[in-house]
């Protein structure tokens, strides 16, 4: 719609501006016959008086007195197409079918001067040709005494002009007998004539007076006559033009002339009388007044004023037409400014228009976004009323589960006691293994759900250990070998030949993820068919080794759907089978946290293989060595509190354990499974338990984390901060899996963590690690006598009497690495590893540590030298960091030590 109005009015203003330039042009073709004074000048009135008419162009053409060159130019006009037709014919007859042809073309054709000999031409316009020959023949009859010779010089004998002129030339000269007339036909020229009056002086023919039809051949006779010498003789031309016949007359060469008119104007204006359709004359008969001495002056002074006129129009016309020009331009430049603000105008109504749009859309996208946003909140708030409820439920299946352990822990751990007995007769033999069965399966829920928690709460940590992979799985395959039996299934474990399986890996997790997928395998397989476990290298996706291990069973197979939902949380396969819906979420999850892959392959009817990517790595040991101290400061047992008094009776000398804990079913739990290896001492809470270390100073420490009064982590943290219970092991006993009170138990420098349900093996175990490896270090470090009361075979002893020396001798070495260790001890640095950690629990690195904080203690208590002069002789490099292991091995500041000797 815009666009259209636009163009409408672009070629409206092309319009207008067409019009004021060219108002229907009109183009006229002139044919002149010749090319001389008289017709420059009719050609010049004629192209004067076109300038009084817009849009009128004329051309002219002479054909130099040839009729061939005439009839060719009125064919080019003919063929131009002019509009309208001006011809001076050369000679009647010889031009008239060239006219006869423009005007039975339709084109109007004015005779100018001379005519044809034919009645088609629209309009003629001549001097009385007959009255001036008829004048001249009076005029120079009166001259003569009634007789004489007159020369009558004509022009071209087939022209008009010629005829007229000469037939009223001798109806003057008819009653005057005794005049002899002798005509003579040229061309109009004065040397054609010059050469007329040469040929009849040689024939002796005397002349009394001239006629030549134009002033040049008058003028052409009358030199000629001077130069022969001839007097006397009266010459008569025509044309009078000024600067010729005129000037003639005044100076007497002639005695007169006669006015041809050319009136180029007024044949100009019957043209444009013709072409606007206007009355016209047909015949237009020019009055040709003699000139002779009498009006020559006058003439001639009138001839000058039309001159200056006719110059001052012309220079009129050119003021005119600058004015036409400036003038056009303006209306240019007027309609192109009329145009572009038009174009504006029409921009700005558009930008308008599109801004009233924009902003509209605009609030109503506002309204939009804020309708959205209130979606969005609703949505949000809904989310988070799903999360929360979410959450609630998991809060409470977490709690749940978390309350189920214990009581599952005191049901699991007596009938395991029971059925190790084996005082039972078959039935209840039968029966406990029921109930031990059933029991294991709800612990395993509760722990998947409680693991789970912990892994989505990210603080599910690996305990990473360097076991060869290939051998742990041939050990557990081994457990499957009797149901495969017992179901008739075809169960193999394969493995691709490789040098080393020995990879870090949380065994205990990975043992899991093992048992979950052929666990599954075995589920959905039914008699006869296969499982293979099958191991094997490949890379993981950033080109690292890996183990790639697939369990693969040609057993039921599971549908797409199921496959898109497998590893999702309590998803089941289908409700036949047993399970909670976890194990697959929890498996991958483990897998992953490990930087590995689960992933699945599985056809209904067909079978299923799930493959496990794993990372190969065996950065443990040098990620161990680098890593900043552990915190076996808590574990170091202090030489000095060997003698503190304990006022405890101890059985036999046996090591006294603290146990903390709330509830009082687990005290008595964990008591009666101790009680025949130590002497054992309670509390109810962090307070007096602490209170009883303080007092009793235990062997070891027993210790929940969930308590009143004050709990676990803040009672380990007292212990471990006070000089009388800082070396005293503590375990911490929580019935919450939750890694995030392992890490604070840790962090409190607990020694040890064991979480419910426990069995009281693992228990008792664990107890007698902390103990001894506590007595391995003092021993270690102090009197090595005491090396033989133990059970320590004599290769042992010299390794660790060669070791700890190796260790004094490079402790204020701070470069010294455990390759150096190793290759001075004869040792690889894994050997070297494996073995002191086997003798003492400790890396060697830690002991290095550890001598270097003894020898440093040492230092500062007997002499005088500063902190920092101390820390570079035992080798640390930055006193910084030796005054925090300082602190974290013997719980006050190595200042502190001096500040208390000085
Ligand atoms: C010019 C002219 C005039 C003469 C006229 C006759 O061409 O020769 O001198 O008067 O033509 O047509």
């Amino acid at each position: 719609m815009k666009k259209s109005l636009l163009l409408h009015f672009i070629i409206v203003c092309f319009l207008v501006c067409g019009c004021t330039q060219t108002r229907k042009s009109v183009y006229i073709g002139v044919s002149q016959c010749s090319n001389d004074d008289w017709r420059v000048k009719m050609n010049k009135e004629i192209r004067r008086e076109a300038m009084f008419y817009d849009g009128v162009n004329v051309e002219f053409r002479s054909a130099g007195d040839n009729n061939a060159k005439q009839t060719e130019d009125i064919r080019y006009f003919i063929s131009k197409g002019v509009d309208l037709l001006i011809v001076a014919p050369n000679e009647a007859d010889a031009i008239t079918p060239a006219v006869e042809a423009a005007y039975d073309a339709g084109i109007p054709v004015i005779l100018v001067d001379r005519k044809i000999s034919s009645e088609k031409y629209t309009a003629f316009l001549g001097g009385d040709n007959y009255s001036i020959g008829k004048d001249a023949g009076e005029f120079i009859a009166g001259k003569l005494p009634g007789r004489g010779t007159v020369l009558e010089i004509a022009g071209l004998k087939g022209s008009s002009p010629v005829v007229e002129r000469h037939n009223g030339f001798l109806a003057a000269m008819d009653a005057r007998p005794d005049i002899k007339i002798l005509s003579e036909y040229t061309d109009w020229t004065p040397c054609n004539a010059a050469s007329i009056m040469d040929s009849l002086y040689k024939k002796g023919v005397k002349l009394d007076a001239v006629f030549a039809h134009n002033d040049g051949m008058a003028i052409g006779a009358l030199e000629r006559a001077k130069e022969i010498g001839l007097k006397g003789i009266s010459f008569v031309g025509v044309d009078a033009l000024q600067g010729e016949g005129v000037d003639r007359v005044l100076n007497g060469d002639m005695d007169a002339s006669f006015i041809y008119p050319t009136n180029g104007d007024k044949v100009m204006q019957v043209a444009m009388a013709i072409l606007n359709g206007e009355d016209y004359p047909r015949e237009t008969v020019l009055s040709s007044p003699r000139v002779d001495l009498s009006n020559a002056r006058v003439m001639l002074l009138q001839k000058e004023q039309i001159d200056y006129l006719d110059e001052r129009i012309e220079s009129l016309d050119g003021i005119l037409d600058e004015y036409l020009e400036q003038y056009s331009a303006q209306r240019i430049a007027f309609f192109a400014i009329a145009a572009i603000v038009f174009l504006i105008a029409v921009m700005l109504v558009v930008v308008i228009r599109a801004y009233w749009k924009a902003n509209s859309l605009n609030m109503q996208l506002r309204a939009q976004a804020r309708e959205l946003e209130e979606q969005r909140d609703k949505m949000l708030a809904l989310t988070k009323q799903l999360e929360e409820a979410t959450n609630a439920k998991l809060t409470f299946y977490t709690n749940v589960s978390h309350d189920f352990r214990t009581p599952l822990t005191l049901i699991s751990d007596p009938v395991e006691t029971l059925l190790e007995e084996g005082n039972l007769n078959e039935k209840q033999h039968s029966l406990l293994k029921l109930v031990n069965k059933n029991v294991k399966i709800l612990l395993r829920l509760v722990n998947q759900i409680l693991d789970f928690r912990t892994y989505e709460s990210g603080k599910m940590d690996l305990k990473l250990s360097n076991i060869n992979f290939r051998d742990s799985l041939g050990e557990w395959c081994g457990n499957f070998d009797s149901l495969a039996k017992k179901k008739h299934i075809h169960f193999s474990f394969k493995s691709e030949d490789a040098d080393n399986w020995n990879t870090d890996l949380d065994a205990e997790k990975i043992e899991r993820v093992f048992f979950n997928l052929v666990s599954n395998a075995f589920k959905f397989t039914p008699e006869n068919g296969t499982i293979v476990v099958n191991l094997s290298r490949g890379k993981s996706d950033d080109g690292k080794d890996a183990a790639i291990l697939k369990v693969m069973d040609n057993g039921s197979g599971m549908s797409a759907n199921n496959l898109a939902h497998i590893f999702d949380m309590f998803y089941k396969i289908d409700v036949t089978h047993s399970g909670s819906g976890i194990g697959l979420a929890l498996t991958k999850a483990f897998v992953e946290l490990h930087g590995g892959t689960l992933t699945v392959k599985s056809e209904e009817g067909k079978g299923s293989c799930f493959t496990v990517l794993l990372p190969l790595s065996n950065a443990l040991y040098e990620d161990k060595e680098a890593s900043a101290p552990a915190k076996i400061s808590a574990v170091a047992i202090d030489a000095e509190l060997e003698d503190v008094n304990n006022p405890l009776e101890r059985k036999d000398n046996e090591s006294v354990v603290l146990i903390i804990d709330d509830n009082k079913d687990i005290r008595e739990y964990v008591a009666s499974v101790l009680k025949d290896d130590y002497t054992i001492i309670e509390a109810a809470d962090g307070q007096a338990g602490l209170k009883m270390a303080m007092k009793y100073v235990p062997d070891a420490i027993i210790c929940d984390v969930m308590m009143p009064v004050m709990d676990g982590l803040e009672c380990c943290r007292r212990l471990k901060s006070e000089m009388q219970t800082s070396h005293i092991p503590v375990m911490m006993l929580t019935a919450c899996t939750m890694d995030e009170q392992r890490v604070s138990g840790y962090e409190t420098g607990a020694d040890s963590y064991i979480s419910k349900p426990f069995s009281s093996r693992l228990l008792q175990v664990r107890l007698k690690n902390l103990i001894d490896n506590r007595r391995r270090l003092r021993e270690f470090f102090g009197d090595n006598t005491k090396l033989a009361k133990e059970q320590v075979s004599d290769l042992d002893k010299d390794f660790i009497t060669k070791f700890r020396a190796l260790l004094e001798e490079n402790l204020h070495d701070s470069e010294i690495s455990v390759e150096d260790l190793g290759e001075k001890m004869g040792l690889g640095r894994v050997q070297l590893y494996r073995k002191v950690k086997s003798l003492t629990n400790y890396s060697p690195v830690e002991l290095l540590r550890i001598a270097r904080l003894k020898r440093a203690s040492s230092l500062l208590s007997s002499s005088d030298k500063t902190v920092s002069e101390v820390c570079y002789e035992v080798g640390f490099s930055s006193p910084s960091y030796f005054s925090k292991c300082y602190k974290e091995y013997y719980g006050e500041n190595p200042t502190s030590l001096q500040k208390r000797r000085g």
